[in-house]
């Protein structure tokens, strides 16, 4: 095909992508194709314009690594990661809601008893985080995966540290016969998401902050249930309502109770304050488990 113009040339892409047999693939790549035109036609974009975006997009592959994961800020920063997770989650009432994963994750956490403290190796106020885990019918749910984890009280995940060998903040617990959890950690507080990169230049263009309200992240897995990913938010942190990546729901904000000393729940003495927090999490069945 050729003397393709401005009002051919997006039925011709479609069209050479005709010939796959993968018809999800298809579908995807016509409306991206669409849209993409569509944007540039809409916003007249330039050839100056459009170097500086494959620049910026060129910018965010090269500084990926396993431990910065750039695509996924921008993806977050975007909104995008919340509407694909608003859309695939539509829940009954009553379920928790999932917020966006974050670049900071990773698979091979400690599995530890429950009542073991997470944190050790990170300076900060003791915090005791327990709850329960249920179904949106009622049924507790016993040997439920969860995945936790968190930034320390100068706002940075391990992985984020430079020449540090293990893992701190995060660990694997089980739930009980009684589909409860519990754990000892240290409180992290609000923090700003890398920006040292392009993405950070583009919030700075847009004169937007990149910081998120503190916040504490579950993971939570068990057989015919939807995974849930989510995090657990302060009440009252700074933040709330101008989270850098959209994460913040209401239903996931919740007393971080703190007290001056006395005895915490596994019945040790404190003379310093500590904090705690009870969060019960209600899984939903997977389509085939309701089936
Ligand atoms: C996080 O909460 O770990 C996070 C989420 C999105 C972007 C950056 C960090
Ligand atoms: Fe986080």
């Amino acid at each position: 095909m050729r003397n393709l113009n401005e009002n051919t040339i997006t039925q011709a892409v479609i069209n050479r992508n005709e010939g796959t047999s993968n018809e999800r693939l298809k579908e995807i790549m016509i409306s991206l194709v669409q849209h993409l035109h569509s944007f540039a036609r809409e916003v007249e974009l330039t050839e100056e314009e459009w170097e500086v975006g494959i620049k910026f997009l060129t910018d965010v592959g090269q500084i990926c690594t396993d431990k910065r994961q750039e695509f996924i800020l921008l993806s977050d920063t975007l909104g995008l990661s919340t509407l694909v997770i608003a859309q695939n989650h539509r829940k009954p009432e009553g379920c928790t809601e999932a917020t966006v994963f974050g670049p900071f994750y990773v698979s091979n956490a400690p599995e530890l008893a429950l009542g073991t403290n997470m944190s050790v190796g990170i300076s900060g106020t003791p915090w005791f985080v327990s709850g329960t885990v249920k179904s949106i019918d009622g049924k507790i749910i016993p040997n439920a995966k969860v995945e936790v984890w968190q930034s320390d009280d100068d706002g940075f995940y391990d992985v984020q540290k430079e020449g540090l060998d293990h893992l701190e903040g995060r660990a694997i617990f089980q739930t009980n016969e009684k589909g409860e959890y519990h754990f000892e950690t240290i409180l992290p507080e609000a923090y700003p998401i890398p920006h040292d990169g392009p993405v950070g230049k583009m919030l700075q263009a847009l004169n937007r902050h990149p910081w998120r309200p503190a916040h504490l992240h579950f993971m939570i897995t068990a057989p015919n249930y939807e995974r849930l990913v989510t995090h657990i938010f302060k009440e009252g942190s700074e933040y709330l309502d101008s989270d850098a990546v959209f994460g913040v729901r209401s239903s996931l904000v919740a007393q971080w109770v703190q007290h001056e000393g006395g005895q915490d729940p596994y019945g040790h003495q404190h003379d310093a304050p500590f904090s705690t927090l009870e969060f019960n999490f209600v899984l939903n069945p997977t389509a085939k488990a309701k089936a």
